[in-house]
């Protein structure tokens, strides 16, 4: 079970100031020395939270000690940001300028032609490439019909106590590993809701960011990241 850290949000703490401070790179080592297993950022076509230079530097940071996930939308700019940078992992995200967060998942379906494009690119670089999807079993297969190793099952509405969520996000899940895809999820996620998600055994990987993010202002990254890590393992236990 891997734990990556979405450090996001200490970049919209320093952007909000225009301040240098607080460093996403500096709260990346710290939740890694916590036991995180790897480093998720979402560099957004507005560039409003993490910039080209926290790419570039959490790579070099990164680099042999820990995976990057980098998340982005399916754009050309985006791919050869990817293709330059080469992360561990690219996840692609569907992404609108207005929206507050990611809502939703990619459609992978209807966008396949133009997918299947940046997908080449990608693997012909080296890199693994996961789909943000919703947990829906007609995007779980066109994912594993584009090729993809990974998708990452969108947990915003189990975040928000949607009726029947956690039961669409294990049918997903155990369809998605029936296939041979590797199965993370994300969205939303904190202390108190992980735990249930846990119960789902196919699930090896979450991408949290702005809870871990919150409960640092009052415990510090290192102290959240170890309770992430705790709900998770209690979570695992059950
Ligand atoms: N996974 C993906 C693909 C995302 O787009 C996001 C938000 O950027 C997250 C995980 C993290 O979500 P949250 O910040 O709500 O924990």
């Amino acid at each position: 079970m891997r734990l990556h850290i979405n450090i996001d949000h200490v970049a919209t703490l320093r952007n909000a100031r225009g301040t240098k401070y607080p460093d996403p790179v500096a709260a990346a080592r710290m939740c890694l020395a916590a036991g995180a297993h790897g480093i998720t950022a979402h560099i957004r076509e507005d560039r409003r939270h993490i910039k080209d230079d926290d790419v570039a530097r959490l790579k070099a940071e990164l680099a042999g000690a820990a995976l990057f996930n980098l998340e982005m939308a399916a754009t050309d700019e985006m791919v050869a940001i990817a293709r330059r940078t080469m992360p561990d992992v690219v996840t692609l995200v569907p992404e609108r300028r207005e929206e507050r967060t990611t809502e939703g998942g990619l459609e992978v379906a209807r966008s396949a032609p133009a997918l299947s494009r940046h997908l080449a690119l990608l693997k012909g670089a080296g890199i693994k490439v996961s789909l943000f999807i919703a947990p829906d079993l007609e995007q779980v297969r066109a994912s594993h019909a584009l090729g993809v190793e990974q998708i990452e099952l969108h947990t915003g509405e189990y975040a928000h106590e949607k009726a029947g969520e956690l039961d669409r996000l294990r049918e997903a899940a155990r369809v998605g590993h029936e296939l041979g895809l590797e199965i993370a999820a994300g969205h939303g996620l904190t202390t108190e809701n992980v735990p249930a998600l846990m119960a789902i055994p196919e699930i090896v990987e979450l991408n949290i960011g702005h809870a871990v993010v919150a409960d640092a202002v009052f415990m510090g990254i290192g102290e959240a990241t170890k309770a992430m890590l705790a709900a998770m393992k209690k979570g695992r236990a059950a």
